[in-house]
């Protein structure tokens, strides 16, 4: 066994820090200060050390001189990376010449008159502030050794930020923050659930809930009239770099209104944020797309708005073309659509193209074609097919001139639509149009109410089952559920949904009519909803709310890809958490004591 280390004293005594690292400036030049944090780096000149002292604030040069305390440079002989310490000493400018204006603290230095030790550390695993990256699998496993790097903790300060500026706006409207229960029964928002087994009453379970969307309805008719929560959601689906497991949305419902009233209070929220947080304004109303014509315009029904070239039908014009291709894909009762791509053609060489043609048919569509419009006419393959008269009517139609390069899809309606939304984006990426400080937000409402699921040979509800329909299809709904739209609503920035919502049935008969097109049978939905069936016939107002996905609103705004980003301990790809090693094996005693017993796993 090892021998114990001596106990001793807390190093930090009465000391009380000043000053953060990122503070001390030139104006602060001849007072004492007392700083506190982790060496970031140590640069050791035999009569004088360097230490960067880093703490979440920023880095301050730290300076040991013998002429100073020469007890201190003697205990900075031996400081290292990531050890914590506390430093008294007087602020002093840089020598000239040593100045770093890229750092807020570069014009001065700590000249330390006393050094205490606070805790030492282990050598790191990767470099806290290295240029050189550890891999993400390490990186999390020491997330607590990331979390101290700057960049990655601004992203949690404006993710606080966002956060305490949406309670202030809510509050200010009279919205109250409930708290709705993690041990559930199922709440279906599209995903698995993830079940907690119960060891009062074995063999039963818990669902953690996927959202809180019968509760907040509940609350509304407890009369609760205007609640919110930043609360954690639970999916067990595919995770992608803006989903994971566990993730936050701003939860909101609201009564005695419909989807006018959640698109104001959302709208609300999003100038607030952007003028308090971001430090800009954005002009409301926020424009709004059918869902139908976000398909048709952008190919998608969460568009990125940032740039305009929109998908333009051509089918009338070329359908009799002698082009085989547009010709038989008109007469399949197929479309043929195009985009432009504004007076950058000669950015396109024959290999970009190509590797165009391969974006839409990962999509699914059989190929692209091109034209490069010229003065002296189109130079494309299917120039000899269309006529003049053809060409000058697409041209027209695209508003097309010299310089520009137009890019056609024939196939059926949706294919074509998926393959221009996807090559739309592609050739926005590789023209440099994204930019990440650009924002553009949309909605998209008037999505159907329901879809077929292949899978399971039934239709499904695109949002969830307690979207109301919309009132003027409703003379359809038995006819044609398919054709049917929803009161429904999502709100989509620089192309990423960031949150969606609806008006909710409040009418008992319409919720079991909505189950029986769902083809749940009364008996299952009173096995699984029969609570709220039941709150139903005691006097629901009219209500309609919406959820933000906080994540994906926090890492647009930090201007970074992942979710995992703005997540202080976020799991891996495979619903993992590589700190935790969670998910782990329980003990034979805890599966006993729930009552469960494992299958053999397959190795
Ligand atoms: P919905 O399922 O559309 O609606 O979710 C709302 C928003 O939450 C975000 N989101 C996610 N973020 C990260 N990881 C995930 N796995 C994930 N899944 C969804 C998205 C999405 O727009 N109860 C309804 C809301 C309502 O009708 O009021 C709901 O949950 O940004």
């Amino acid at each position: 066994m090892k021998t114990a280390e001596p106990l001793q004293p807390d190093p930090l005594g009465e000391w009380e820090r000043t000053h953060g690292c990122g503070s001390l400036r030139a104006e602060n030049i001849g007072t004492e200060a007392v700083l506190m944090g982790w060496v970031n780096s140590r640069r050791d000149l035999g009569n004088l050390i360097f230490v960067d002292l880093r703490d979440r604030e920023g880095i301050t040069q730290i300076v040991f001189d013998p002429k100073l305390s020469e007890s201190s440079i003697e205990k900075a002989r031996s400081l290292r990376n990531e050890w914590v310490v506390a430093v008294k000493g007087k602020v002093a400018p840089r020598l000239e010449g040593q100045e770093n204006p890229n750092l807020p603290t570069g014009a001065i230095e700590l000249r330390v008159t006393e050094l205490r030790i606070l805790n030492r550390a282990d050598t790191p695993p990767f470099q806290v502030d290295g240029s050189v990256d550890a891999s993400e699998t390490l990186r999390l496993k020491y997330r607590y050794l990331e979390l101290r790097r700057k960049r990655v903790f601004e992203n949690f300060r404006l993710r606080h930020r966002l956060a305490s500026c949406i309670r202030r706006y809510l509050d200010k409207k009279g919205f109250i923050d409930v708290e709705t229960p993690f041990l559930t029964k199922s709440t279906p928002e599209g995903a698995r659930d993830y079940l907690v087994p119960s060891r009062v009453n074995k063999g039963l379970f818990y669902a953690l809930p996927q959202s809180p969307q019968l509760f907040k309805q509940l609350l509304m008719i407890s009369g609760f009239d205007r609640y919110y929560q930043i609360v954690k959601c639970f999916r067990d689906e595919d995770l992608r770099a803006d989903r994971q497991p566990e993730f936050t949305q701003v939860d909101i419902e609201m009564a005695f209104t419909n989807e006018d009233g959640v698109i104001r209070t959302v709208e609300g929220i999003m100038a607030e944020l952007f003028h308090e947080v971001m430090g800009r304004d954005i002009t409301l109303p926020l424009p709004r797309l059918e869902y139908k014509d976000a398909l048709e315009r952008f190919g998608t029904d969460k568009p990125d708005t940032r740039f305009s070239m929109e998908i333009v039908d051509i089918t009338d014009i070329v359908r009799d073309s002698d082009f085989k291709v547009f010709r038989q894909a008109a007469q399949g009762g197929g479309a043929i659509k195009a985009i432009k791509v504004k007076k950058r053609a000669s950015e396109f060489s024959r290999k970009s193209l190509d590797e165009l043609s391969g974006v839409v048919i990962s999509e699914g569509a059989k190929g692209l074609v091109f034209a490069k419009v010229k003065d002296s006419g189109w130079q494309s393959s299917i120039d000899k097919f269309l006529d003049a008269q053809q060409k000058e009517s697409i041209n027209k139609r695209l508003n097309a001139g010299s310089g520009d390069l137009l890019l056609m899809v024939a196939d059926q309606a949706f294919v074509v639509s998926k393959a221009l939304g996807a090559l739309r984006l592609e050739i926005a990426r590789r023209l440099n149009l994204l930019k990440p400080d650009d924002y553009a937000l949309v909605w998209v409402t008037k999505f159907p109410l329901l879809e077929y699921n292949e899978e399971e040979g039934r239709m499904e509800a695109v949002h969830h089952p307690f979207t109301a329909p919309l009132d003027e299809d409703l003379p359809i709904l038995t006819t044609h559920p398919e054709r049917v739209r929803a009161k429904s609503y999502d709100l989509v920035l620089n192309g990423a949904e960031i949150a969606g919502g609806s008006v909710r049935i409040h009418n008992l008969s319409m919720q079991e009519r909505m189950f029986q097109l769902l083809g749940i049978s009364p008996e299952e939905a009173q096995q699984k909803f029969g609570f709220f069936l039941e709150a139903l016939r005691y006097g629901a107002p009219p209500h309609a709310g919406i959820a933000i996905g906080f994540d994906r609103l926090v890492a647009i705004l930090a201007g970074v890809e992942s979710i995992r980003e703005v997540i202080a301990f976020p799991k891996t790809a495979s619903a993992t958490c590589p700190l935790t090693d969670a998910p782990s094996r329980v003990s034979q005693r805890q599966l006993e004591e729930l009552g469960l017993c494992l299958a053999p796993q397959k190795t």
